[in-house]
């Protein structure tokens, strides 16, 4: 029996229409355009401003352009994986509410949480499930609404993150030429004190002293977190790249977390890459956490071509990492 391959068929994607420039920020914390831009390469981010709206509701907008544009009747979608570290609500989760918007009937659905890696991690997941042979479609969707765990009153993480989604289709194929070919995925769990969310968990419940104190943001002591990124992230992507008898030649694309633009600079540097072959939108949409991948793929959907090697690759809280090889599979 040949092998089922699992394959992206289509990807879309999703951001609100208000822009947070750099020079908004500057009237709200101690910053400016220029050290912003330096540090981390971001120009501008955008922010879901309704406060009724959950990640659900640009979840459904990445999925529903992904449906149309790969003509799938919903339903006909085995399985719909969500990442994200903002749901909607802790129960239920949102990929269950995005199956319920979608008419997604004969879907099973479940969350997935790898803080930046998670689109990484669901990705791999899926295509686990669609080897198996047991399932055909899967909807894969990254989606977070940074902008309700971001303290804007504290410069060292309100620059960076930013709201959107984005999501892919991932189907079964007997022609193995296309598709995900190999990946890397790691943890190391000492990263808890360095980058997390202190409170409303089941260790730190919340609480009126959580909320005076700030603690539902998000906290990081980048310096240090940027230091392992830039290790972890290049590792990955030259060990993915060695292993599959990948040379600078034979990437077309390097499809990266966008936390930082330096870390995204050193990655291409050690796979010795040009710029020119790195999807970078990280100005003009910040940090979206489980966002950036596929709204990369999204983003530059239009300039990969059918049997371009693609590796993505990611870093973030947890620690999680990890490293992908895929050939690309249709022109659009
Ligand atoms: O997404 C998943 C994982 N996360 C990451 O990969 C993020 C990794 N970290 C980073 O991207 C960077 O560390 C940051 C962008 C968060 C910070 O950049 P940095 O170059 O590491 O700055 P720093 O924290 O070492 O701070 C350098 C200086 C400090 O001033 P002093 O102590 O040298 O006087 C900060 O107080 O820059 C100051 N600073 C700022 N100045 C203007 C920190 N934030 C700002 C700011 N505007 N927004």
């Amino acid at each position: 029996m040949s092998k089922i391959s699992a394959v992206i068929s289509g990807v879309g994607g999703y951001v609100p229409d208000y822009v947070l420039t750099n020079r908004e920020l500057e009237t709200m914390v101690e910053t400016n355009d220029e050290w912003i831009v330096s540090r981390t390469g971001i120009r501008e981010r955008r922010i879901l401003k309704d406060p009724t709206l959950g990640s659900s509701f640009m979840a459904e907008k990445a999925a529903r352009m992904v449906l149309e544009k790969t003509n799938t009747n919903p339903e006909s979608i085995d399985l719909i994986l969500c990442s994200t570290i903002t749901p909607d609500y802790l129960c239920p989760v949102t990929s269950n509410i995005l199956c319920e918007k979608l008419g997604a009937k004969n879907a099973f659905s479940y969350d997935l949480m790898a803080a930046c890696s998670g689109f990484l991690y669901n990705l791999s997941t899926g295509t686990s499930f669609i080897e198996s042979g047991r399932y055909k479609k899967a909807l894969l969707v990254g989606v977070d609404k940074m902008s309700v765990i971001v303290n804007y009153k504290d410069r060292n993480t309100c620059i960076i993150f930013g709201d959107g989604a984005g999501a892919v289709l991932l189907e079964a194929s007997e022609n193995s030429e296309y598709g995900i070919k190999d990946m890397i995925m790691r943890t190391d769990g000492s990263g808890e004190l360095l980058l997390n969310i202190k409170a409303g968990g089941s260790k730190y419940p919340s609480s009126k002293h959580t909320v005076e104190n700030n603690e539902h943001y998000i906290y990081q002591e980048g310096a240090t977190v940027f230091k392992i990124a830039v290790t972890k992230m290049a590792e990955v992507s030259t060990e993915i790249m060695n292993r599959n008898h990948l040379t600078k030649e034979s990437v077309q694309w390097l499809v990266p977390h966008q936390a930082n633009k330096r870390i995204i600079d050193a990655t291409a540097d050690r796979m010795g890459l040009p710029l020119d072959k790195v999807t970078i939108n990280i100005d003009k949409f910040g940090n979206t956490t489980n966002g950036t991948i596929p709204l990369c793929l999204w983003d530059f959907e239009k300039k990969f071509k059918k049997g371009d090697n693609l590796i993505l690759a990611a870093f973030g809280g947890g620690f999680t990492w990890g490293g992908m090889y895929l050939k690309w599979a249709y022109n659009s």
